[in-house]
C-alpha cells in the first residue's frame, strides 16, 4: 500500500497544552492502595509511596493527574482523607462496593504529585454534596488566610497551600450509575453556584463542566446545551469521557475507533459554540476529555469481587498489542485536535485500566505505555497539520476508514515527530512524504508484534516494546504498527 503523508508546516493547528497528556488517579481497586502507596514494600518511601512507582510515571512525564475520582468522588468526603491517619475512618464506597481507608487523602496526594513532577487536577464531590464543600475544599487547599479551612491544612502540618489551579465540577453526573445521579437541569444549576463560590474563594482557578459520559449517552447533546447554556461564564472547559473496547473481536472494526473520538470531539466543539453565538459571547468554552482509553477486558471478571473488598484488583484490564495500536491512534486524534481539547486524561495510571501495574515485588509495563510515552515525550510544542492520502476500508459501523492515521507535532527546536498508525492486517504502507524539505529523518521508533493478542506480564515483561528501525530513504510502516518518526533540520 502507498501513503501520501503532506506536512502543511505553515498550517499550525495549535500549540499544544501539555496537560493533554494527563492522567488519572481514583481511589479505586489497587490504583491508591498497593499501587502509588504501599508502605512497607521494598522501594516504599518515607510516606509509602512506592518508588518504583514513582520512577514510571516520571518515565510517563506526566503533566497533570486527576484525583481522587471518577465515580468515587461522589460519594466523597474529602475531610476523611485529612488529618492524622489513626482518626481517619474506615467508610463504606458505594461507587466500587468495596471499604475505603482513608489512609490517603489529599494531604498525602500533594506530595505524592509533588514527587512525580506532577500538577493535579482536582474533583469535587457534587453528588451527595455541593457547593458549600466544594468551596471549604478550595479554601483547604489554596488559600492562605486565617480562616477555619486555610487553618486545618497548616494543623494538618501543611504551612504552604497546596496551589490546585484545575478542578473538576464533579464526575459523570449524566450518568444513572452515579451516586446522586442528576438530570441535566439540576446538574448545570448546581455546577453554576458551585462554580461561582469555587471561584469567589480563588479566582485564579480553572473549572471543569461535566459533559456526557459517553458519545452514545441518551442525553447527549441537549446536555450539553442545558449546562452550557446555565454555567457559560462560570467554567472554563467542558469535559468528555469514552472508553473503547474490541467486544466483538473485530480487530479492523475496533482498530477504526478513533473515527468515533474524532467525531465526538467535533460535535461536543460544534455545541460549545453554538451556545457561544447563542450567548454572544467572546468566551471560548474548550474541551477536557479527562477519561480516555481502551476499557473491557476486566468486565466480567470484575462481577466475581466480593463486596466490601479493601483495594480489590479491579478493572485489572491487561492490555494487548492491538489495545496499545488503538491508545496510538487515539492520541493522534487528541493531537490533532489540540486547538479545542486542551486537556486530556489517559483513565487511568496505575493498575487500574492502566500502563503501569504492579504486585508485591515490582512493576511491569503494559503494551499501551509506549505510545502514551512516546506522545508524552515528543508530542509536545506545536500541532502541524498533516494530510494523508491513501487506501479506505468499511467496518461494519464505519465506512472509508482511512489505513494510516498520523499526527506531527514540532518542538522549539524545530524537530519534527510524526506519530503514524498503520491499521492494515496485511499490508505495510510506503509512505511518499511531501514538505518534509529541509528535514532530515533520525529516527523511526516502531511497536509491531505479529501476534494481535499478545501481552506483557510481570513474568515476561519486555514481550512487546519498542524497536528501532534501520533509518532508510523510504519510510515504511509495518502492518498493524504504531510508529514515531523523529526529522531534524537537515
Ligand atoms: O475510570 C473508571 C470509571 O469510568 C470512572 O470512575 C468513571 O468516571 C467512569 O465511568
Amino acid at each position: 500500500m502507498k501513503a501520501k503523508l503532506t506536512l502543511n508546516k505553515s498550517n499550525i493547528i495549535a500549540q499544544i497544552d501539555d496537560r493533554l497528556y494527563g492522567s488519572f488517579i481514583e481511589h479505586l481497586g489497587r490504583a491508591v492502595y498497593g499501587g502509588i502507596y504501599q508502605p512497607g514494600q521494598k522501594t516504599a518511601d518515607d510516606m509509602g509511596f512506592r518508588k518504583d512507582v514513582l520512577d514510571l510515571v516520571r518515565k510517563l512525564n506526566v503533566p497533570i493527574v486527576r484525583y481522587p475520582g471518577g465515580n468515587f468522588v461522589s460519594g466523597y468526603n474529602w475531610e476523611d482523607g485529612t488529618g492524622p491517619k489513626e482518626k481517619r475512618p474506615r467508610k463504606l464506597e458505594l461507587a466500587w462496593s468495596t471499604i475505603e481507608t482513608n489512609q490517603v487523602g489529599i494531604d498525602e496526594f500533594q506530595e505524592w504529585a509533588k514527587r512525580a513532577d506532577t500538577d493535579i487536577m482536582m474533583a469535587v464531590n457534587l453528588g451527595t454534596r455541593g457547593a458549600d464543600e466544594a468551596r471549604q475544599l478550595v479554601e483547604y487547599c489554596n488559600l492562605d488566610t486565617d480562616t477555619y479551612y486555610a487553618d486545618l491544612r497548616r494543623k494538618n502540618g501543611f504551612e504552604k497551600p497546596f496551589g490546585i489551579k484545575l478542578w473538576c465540577l464533579g464526575n459523570e453526573m449524566d450518568g444513572p450509575w452515579q451516586i446522586c445521579h442528576l438530570t441535566a437541569q439540576e446538574y448545570a444549576r448546581k455546577a453554576c453556584e458551585a462554580a461561582k463560590v469555587m471561584k469567589w474563594t480563588d479566582p485564579s482557578i480553572e473549572l471543569v463542566a461535566c459533559g456526557s459520559s459517553h458519545k452514545d449517552m441518551p442525553t447527549f447533546g441537549e446536555w450539553e446545551r442545558t449546562v452550557l447554556r446555565e454555567c457559560y461564564e462560570n467554567i472554563d472547559y467542558i469535559s468528555l469521557h469514552n472508553y473503547y473496547g474490541n467486544r466483538n473481536d473485530d480487530t479492523p472494526g475496533y482498530l477504526a475507533q478513533a473515527v468515533n473520538m474524532d467525531a465526538f470531539i467535533r460535535t461536543v466543539a460544534d455545541i460549545c459554540d453554538e451556545i457561544k453565538a447563542e450567548k454572544k459571547s467572546d468566551k471560548t468554552v474548550n474541551l477536557s476529555f479527562d477519561e480516555w482509553n481502551v476499557w473491557f477486558h476486566s468486565n466480567e471478571q470484575d462481577k466475581q469481587i466480593p463486596r466490601w473488598s479493601i483495594a480489590p484488583h479491579q478493572l485489572e484490564d491487561i492490555y494487548n498489542f492491538e489495545d496499545a495500536l488503538v491508545v496510538g491512534s487515539l492520541l493522534i486524534t487528541l493531537i490533532n485536535h489540540s486547538d479545542r481539547v486542551k486537556i486530556a486524561c489517559l483513565a487511568q495510571l496505575v493498575n487500574v485500566i492502566a500502563p503501569i501495574m504492579t504486585n508485591d515485588d515490582g512493576c511491569w509495563l503494559q503494551t499501551i505505555f509506549y505510545p502514551f510515552m512516546h506522545a508524552s515525550v515528543y508530542g509536545r510544542g506545536k500541532a502541524v497539520s498533516i494530510d494523508i492520502a491513501c487506501d479506505t476500508y468499511d467496518t461494519e459501523e464505519l465506512k472509508k476508514v482511512p489505513y494510516v492515521t498520523a499526527a506531527a507535532t514540532e518542538n522549539e527546536a524545530g524537530e519534527i515527530t510524526v506519530f503514524a498508525v498503520n491499521r492494515s492486517l496485511e499490508d505495510s504502507a510506503k509512505i511518499e512524504g511531501n514538505g518534509f524539505d529541509g528535514m532530515k529523518l533520525i529516527s523511526h521508533t516502531v511497536l509491531n508484534c505479529d501476534d494481535m493478542k499478545a501481552v506483557n506480564s510481570y513474568e515476561d515483561p519486555e514481550h512487546i516494546v519498542p524497536a528501532e528501525l534501520p533509518v532508510a530513504d523510504k519510510v515504511v510502516l509495518p502492518a498493524h504498527s504504531w510508529n514515531v518518526l523523529r526529522y531534524t533540520k537537515a
